[in-house]
Parts: structure tokens; sequence; C-alpha cells
């Protein structure tokens, strides 16, 4: 399989090597690959796995899709996790993510905003179901969420990147 040109194969290089391309290191390998590129790249695990020893292109893959740490698909600058648990749900998470969803453009489905600026996630429990409904930006938490106060928050956004 060829290796695409859009890794940075000597920065994978230097990744591996600070790790001694020890294999019992892949994990934290591949979490300092999802650092640079905020998601595993198809051709970073190739390469990774046809780099070190005692690994596969498969074997990499097979790892990085049984945590659900690692996302195999990009995700934009700002990561927004939106809780759906049963707690955010009663009281009201599906009307902050319908306004998430309209305020950027996503198609049911889609995780990744068309400018790459914004991914989102729907998870069960944010573990603050006092907060309900709570959204997580960048690891920031919002409680009690509408969506009036999501799109204020998006608009505020996407100003700063305008
Ligand atoms: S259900 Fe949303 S934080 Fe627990």
């Amino acid at each position: 399989m060829s290796v695409g040109t859009s890794i940075d194969t000597r920065k994978l290089d230097e990744i591996m090597e600070s790790y001694d391309y020890n294999k019992s290191n892949l994990i934290a390998i591949l979490q300092k690959v999802q650092e640079v590129y905020r998601y595993l790249p198809e051709d970073a695990m190739i390469y990774i796995g046809t780099k070190m020893e005692g690994l596969s292109p498969a074997t990499v893959f097979g790892v990085a899709t049984f945590y659900a740490q690692f996302s195999l698909e990009p995700k934009g600058k700002y990561e927004i996790r939106v809780c759906d648990g049963t707690a955010c749900h009663v009281r009201g998470s599906m009307p902050v993510l319908n306004a998430i969803r309209n305020k950027l453009n996503l198609k049911e489905g889609q995780v990744t905003s068309d400018n790459g600026l914004f991914s989102l996630e729907i998870v069960s429990c944010l573990g603050a179901c006092g907060l309900a409904p709570v959204c997580v930006v960048n690891n920031k938490v919002y409680p009690q969420m509408t969506s009036d106060a999501i799109s204020t928050i998006l608009d505020t956004l996407i100003k700063e990147e305008a």
C-alpha cells in the first residue's frame, strides 16, 4: 500500500523514535499522532504499521478502532460534545443538538463542518447530570444549555475565526 502525501513521515518517524520504535508503546505513539492531526489518518497508521517491527498496518488499525479515544475521522479545531444521556435528553438536549447542526450546516450523520472548524459528537453521559443538558467544547463544560445559548457560543467562535 502506498503512503499518501498528506502525512509528514518525518514527524511520524520522530514520534516513533521518541518511543524507541517499541511496539508496546503503540498506544502512546497513536496518541501523539492524534495530537498532531486531531485524528488518525489512514496513511499514518499504514506507515507506522510498516515501520515498526512486530506490527502490521492491520494491527495498528485494529488498536486504533478498539479504543474510543482514537478518531479515524478528521476532527474540527473545536470539538463539540453534546450529551444525550437520559438526564440531558429529558431536559432538552435534542433542541440543542439541532441548533448546532443548523448553525454549522451539518447534515444528519455529518461529523465535521465543511470548513473543518467544528466537529460534533453525541455522547451518552458526561458525568454532570445535575447540570443537564450539558455540552463540552474542547474540554470546557457548558451547563444547562439551550438552543439560544449554544448558538451564541458558536457565533462567538465563528466570529473569532473569521
Ligand atoms: S446524562 Fe448528560 S451528563 Fe449525565
